[in-house]
This record gives C-alpha cells, structure tokens and sequence, in this order.
C-alpha cells in the first residue's frame, strides 16, 4: 500500500538510516529535483513507483550548477506544494538537505572530465553548468546509493552527462529515461515557467510547434533551412532571444551530416528575463 505521507528528512544520517532498513529488500529508486515541482517530475516519481523501487526524491537548489547568481536568487521554492505533490504520488522518501550538509567542505567544485559534452550547447551557454550538475548528482549518488535513478529527457543534455558521469565512475546505478510532460499548448513543463509574466506565458507554446515545424523542415531539406526558419520565427518576436537551435546526433551530440529520424532538435532561448529549453525527437 501507498504511503500517505512522505517522510521528510534534512540530514544525510537520517536519510542513511532509513535507507539502512530497505536495501537488500526492495531495489532503491531516485528523483533528484530542485524543487517547485509539476507533472514532469511526479512522472519520474511514477516511473520509479512503477519499477516497483522504493522511491526517494530530493529537492536542493544546488548553487554550483548557477553560473548567475541572480538566477538562483529567483529559481521559485514551492515547498509545501512540493510536499503535497509528492504525497499524492506515492513518494516514500523526501531529502531536503541544506548546502552545507550536502557540501560539508565547502563549494569547490570535484571535477568530472566529461570531455566534449560539458562545453557544447547548454555548457557553452552556461559556462560551468554541468560541473555543478555532475558534482551534486555525483555527490547524491553517493549519499543515497540507489539501485535506479530517473532523469527526463527535457534536460536531453543533462541526462547524457548523468550516463556518462556513472561511466566514470564505473557506478552501478541503472539511468532511466522519462519522456517530456508538456502543458497543453505544447509548452514543456519546467519550473522555471511560474516566471513567465503572463503575456508572455500565452506566446511560449510557440517554442514546441516551431520546435516540430524545424524538425520536419530538417528532415525535408536541410539543418540550414530549419535554422534559418527558426532564428527567423523568433526575431520576429518581441521579448524572445533565440540562443541557438541545434540538431544533433542522440548518442553523441554530434553534427550529423544529414538528418534523420531519431536525431534530436534542441532549442534554449530567452522569453523576457526567463530562460526555457526544449528538444523533441525527429520523427
Ligand atoms: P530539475 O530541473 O528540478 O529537474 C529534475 C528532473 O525532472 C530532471 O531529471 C529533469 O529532466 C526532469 N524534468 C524537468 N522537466 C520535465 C518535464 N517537463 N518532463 C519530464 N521530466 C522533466 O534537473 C535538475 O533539476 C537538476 O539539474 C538536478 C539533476 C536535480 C541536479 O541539481
């Protein structure tokens, strides 16, 4: 049966004393998160329910992954309404730990060489970015010790570095992929959305259907044409900054020499002060 409370922990020894009961039992399943929580993230809480793990979430607004600070300062913190969602979706476990609990030494970053993929796309936009993601994943990891942990495919670049940070670090935790909720207007679900200003909320859905027009135009002409398409829709919007548009390769993140289905397009752009990603398939 469902529990209808989650038990909420801030300690790293409480958390491991709880852990200490269930493993060898039932395999061990993680959601790490940064909270303000939506449909997307309850899926992978699902998803993990449905591997039949136990189930812990964390929620930590990890600062090393910011590379602005005024980003962090207005990242949105939802904690009740965290609590509540992860209640109804059966969430076992919640750790909400403070930074110094998660960083007893400070913040210096333990560096992953992730070679190529930490300074591409998001990383070249966002300098440091996925040293902070592999430090803190790799430091949860190590705290909670699942046996699977879940990751969405709306972070498409994220969940390549998580594959490959286990790699490294020749782990044994099994990485499962979750597909991309989106709202109903195509929008992808993120937490960052609760900062749209509302004019603003009612244009974003165009980032999905150009995401899919660009695809399709890709496949049927070329990456040249679909780019051109794409940075054309945007400068014709007022408040949107296309920071690029890219189709790359699923396994690699590569250019591929010509497109074909299965090849990803990814998008990162600002609409106003908010910055959004998204990335579909090509089909
Ligand atoms: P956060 O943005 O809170 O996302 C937590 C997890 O939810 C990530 O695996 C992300 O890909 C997934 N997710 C976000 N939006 C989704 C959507 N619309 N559909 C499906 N899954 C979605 O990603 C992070 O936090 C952090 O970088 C973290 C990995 C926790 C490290 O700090």
């Amino acid at each position: 049966m469902r529990p209808l409370v989650v038990l909420i922990v801030t300690k790293i020894s409480a958390l491991q004393h709880e852990l200490d009961a269930i493993r060898g039992q039932r395999p061990i399943g993680f959601v790490p998160t940064m909270g303000a929580l939506h449909q997307g993230h309850l899926s992978l809480i699902r998803q993990s329910i449905d591997n039949e793990c136990f189930t812990v979430c964390s929620i930590f607004v990890n600062p090393t992954q910011f590379n602005d600070k005024g980003d962090l300062d207005r990242y949105p913190r939802t904690p009740e309404n965290d609590i509540a969602l992860l209640e109804s979706a059966g969430c076992e476990l919640l750790f909400m730990p403070t930074a110094e609990e998660v960083y007893p030494q400070g913040q210096v970053i333990t560096s992953f060489d992730l070679g190529y993929l930490e300074t591409i796309l998001e990383g070249a936009f966002r300098p440091g970015h996925f040293k902070g993601v592999s430090q803190v994943v790799n430091r949860l990891f190590e705290i909670v010790r699942p046996n699977k942990a879940f990751f969405g495919r709306k972070d498409y670049q994220q969940l390549l570095i998580v594959k490959e940070l286990v790699k490294i670090t020749h782990s044994s935790i099994e990485i499962i992929a979750g597909e991309t909720l989106r709202e109903v207007d195509g929008l992808a679900m993120s937490s960052r959305n609760q900062l749209l200003i509302p004019e603003h909320r009612l244009k974003v859905g165009i980032i999905y259907k150009t995401l899919v027009e660009a695809g399709k135009l890709a496949k049927e002409h070329s990456i040249e044409s679909a780019v051109a398409f794409v940075s054309q829709r945007f400068q014709a919007l007022d408040d949107f900054r296309l920071e690029y548009f890219e189709i790359r390769d699923p396994s690699t993140l590569l250019v591929p020499a010509t497109v074909q289905s299965g090849h990803i397009a990814l998008i990162a752009l600002f609409v106003g002060r908010v910055r959004l990603i998204d990335n579909i398939t090509i089909d």
